[in-house]
């Protein structure tokens, strides 16, 4: 969502906020400002758009300060405008938001009824007003925010900052997602390390509830008021890795990137063809406990997790449960004892799915359940990651194009290591099927590194599709989640509406849409499934479909009249979703491109969905 950078420092820093919120654009991109404190004024640039236009705005007013927030916006409340951009200002306080404030309606009455006016339309306006109003009785910044917070209703991530106070800066964790980045002599904050790389490598992860000051020497953290301590972190990432390089998209280089991300992502956990007996070892017991599984994700992690309850059920005879978190947060399920809540998240900090796992949590605890939870992530500092028992990192390295990929593939490899550790622990696999199955695993980069070679040849079939309206993907087993994973991919990307479809459902609805002008994208690998699969082909040739098969390239079939086939190498029919995510990826990516969307930041999309 919201993106927050903002710092305080000797040198001039409108550069640096500029540049972070260049690195968060991916949160939210309709419009961006900041706000820099420069003798006793506030000097503020906002503009709708992305931060390109605030770019240009700020080196053309040459607005500089050495204290200041800035801002990226993904609208919630109020239309992506000029006056509803942060940061907001009510007297001499600046403020930047990530979150939503829900009884802002209440509390702009209140105000308003107190003479305040509002400029915006939205919730971010009130917190201006409610510090400004707060300081004409509290003795300093600190404690004006101390004051409001308590009456803030929502998830929320707050910069602050005052012209009297030039060397401070005020933070706010609450719900959403706050760092603050350790520099020598200058501090920075902001809603994901990510902006901060470039700066530094130090970071604090602010624990939900803190209020922090920041000035360029000093960081207090306080808790109910108190001084608390919060230990600085290292990383080691680097710069080089979040950016674009010789690619023209992110996502074209997090497409290319797969091969590694899943030898990095399994590295972790084999030694030669065997399970390594440090991973997961903390997890242990607390797996030889469970009877079942319960997976909660959103959006592609979803997806992941539908192909894991093939898995753990096929293989290992596991139970398992796959739920949208944002439907699982709010029909108040069952929480069962001795069940492992499993969290799937590139970010580790999706609202709904972090909601629905704090609700498991304290239901279980007030209901006295057994339970574990773990986290599959991409983000060892995240939330999710903090929050459960016991995490399990996919290691894709930084993900910036919305369209979500390497952190699928590498989701997928992750959760087939946990099935087999699970596995082995209950004994209902044998270690020959580990084997096996960890053999093939290790040549799954090799595998899709063949499958990129198809890439201009899915290109020449992507024009195909660009004046397409509507689009159907079909495939069984652990495809039918492919599928509804490449029409996601499609339709967030290119705007074309498409709808994926488990193949033995095509009669039961889908069918009616088929006709000269639809084309139908099969997922075809070598499995026990591929005769019915045909028999779903012939089916939508005989009302005159357009087929687009991606096929194992011994399956048999071959292209012919509106049949075009992209040859798949062979791979183990277990792991082959790793593989078919591939072509819907390319297929998706090169359609985009020729329809000329803004492939990495999709229209109305965010990469971390911080508000529900
Ligand atoms: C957003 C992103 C998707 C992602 C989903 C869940 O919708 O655009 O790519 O799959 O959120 O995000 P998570 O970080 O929890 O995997």
């Amino acid at each position: 969502m919201c993106g927050i950078v903002g710092g305080v420092a000797e040198r001039n820093i409108s550069n640096i906020l500029i540049e972070g919120l260049k690195r968060l654009e991916y949160r939210g991109y309709d419009s961006a400002g900041l706000a820099l404190i420069n003798q006793g004024q506030v000097l503020r640039e906002r503009r709708v758009g992305k931060v390109a236009n605030l770019a240009d705005a700020v080196s053309e007013s040459q607005i500089s300060g050495s204290l200041g927030i800035a801002h990226t916006r993904w609208a919630t409340h109020g239309k992506p405008t000029e006056e509803n951009a942060h940061p907001h200002i009510s007297g001499n306080v600046a403020v930047v938001h990530n979150g939503i404030i829900e009884n802002y309606q209440e509390l702009k009455d209140d105000l308003e009824a107190l003479g305040y006016v509002f400029t915006s339309q939205t919730d971010t306006e009130v917190v201006a007003h409610l510090v400004n109003d707060a300081l004409k009785t509290a003795p300093s910044l600190l404690e004006a925010v101390r004051k409001v917070v308590p009456q803030l209703k929502g998830a929320y991530a707050l910069g602050i900052v005052h012209t009297d106070h030039p060397d401070e800066l005020i933070t706010v964790r609450e719900g959403s997602p706050l760092v603050i980045g350790v520099g020598i002599g200058e501090n920075f904050i902001s809603s994901d390390q990510l902006a901060l790389l470039p700066i530094t490598n130090r970071f604090i992860y602010l624990e939900e509830g803190d209020i922090a000051r920041l000035t360029r020497h000093t960081i207090e953290v306080f808790v109910d008021g108190q001084l608390v301590e919060r230990p600085v972190k290292e990383l080691d990432a680097t710069v080089s890795n979040a950016s674009k390089g010789e690619y023209k998209h992110y996502m074209l280089k997090e497409i290319y990137e797969q091969p590694e991300a899943i030898k990095q992502t399994i590295s972790q956990a084999l030694n030669g063809n065997a399970l390594r007996e440090d991973f997961l070892a903390s997890a242990i017991e607390d797996f030889s406990n469970i009877q079942q599984v319960q997976i909660i994700a959103c959006g592609t992690s979803y997806h992941a997790g539908m192909i894991a309850k093939y898995w753990f059920e096929q293989l290992i005879d596991m139970p398992c449960q796959v739920e949208i978190a944002s439907e699982f947060r709010y029909r108040s399920p069952v929480i069962v004892n001795n069940t492992l809540y499993v969290c799937i998240s590139q970010s580790g900090e999706t609202a709904d799915t972090l909601a629905a796992l704090r609700d498991t949590q304290k239901r279980a605890v007030a209901k006295n359940l057994n339970i574990t939870t773990m986290t599959i992530c991409n983000v060892a500092t995240s939330s999710m990651v903090r929050e459960t028992n016991h995490s399990l990192l996919t290691l894709a390295g930084p993900e910036i194009g919305v369209a979500s990929t390497k952190a699928f593939t590498t989701q997928l490899a992750a959760l087939m290591l946990l099935v087999l550790k699970i596995g082995q622990i209950k004994q209902t696999i044998s270690e020959d099927q580990i084997a096996k199955i960890v053999t093939e695993l290790w040549h799954t980069p090799k595998v899709i590194l063949d499958t990129l070679q198809n890439d201009k040849e899915i290109l020449r079939l992507s024009e195909l599709f660009v004046e397409k309206q509507h689009c159907l993907f079909l495939g069984r087993g652990t495809h039918f989640p492919i599928a509804l994973e490449g029409a996601l991919k499609l339709k967030e990307i290119s705007y074309i509406h498409a709808e994926g479809y488990a193949a033995g459902e095509l009669k039961h609805g889908p069918l009616a849409l088929v006709d000269n002008d639809m084309p139908v994208v099969i997922l075809a690998p070598k499995d026990d499934m591929l005769d019915k699969l045909k028999s779903n082909m012939e089916e939508v040739q005989a009302r005159g479909g357009e087929l687009f098969v991606f096929a194992d390239e011994h399956s048999g079939i071959k292209g012919k009249d509106r049949q075009h086939v992209v040859n798949v190498p062979t791979v183990d029919p277990i792991l082959a979703p790793i593989v078919y995510s591939i072509p819907v990826q390319l297929l998706s990516y090169h359609v985009a491109v020729l329809r000329g969307t803004d492939v990495d930041q999709p229209r109305n999309l965010a990469k971390s969905v911080t508000v529900e």
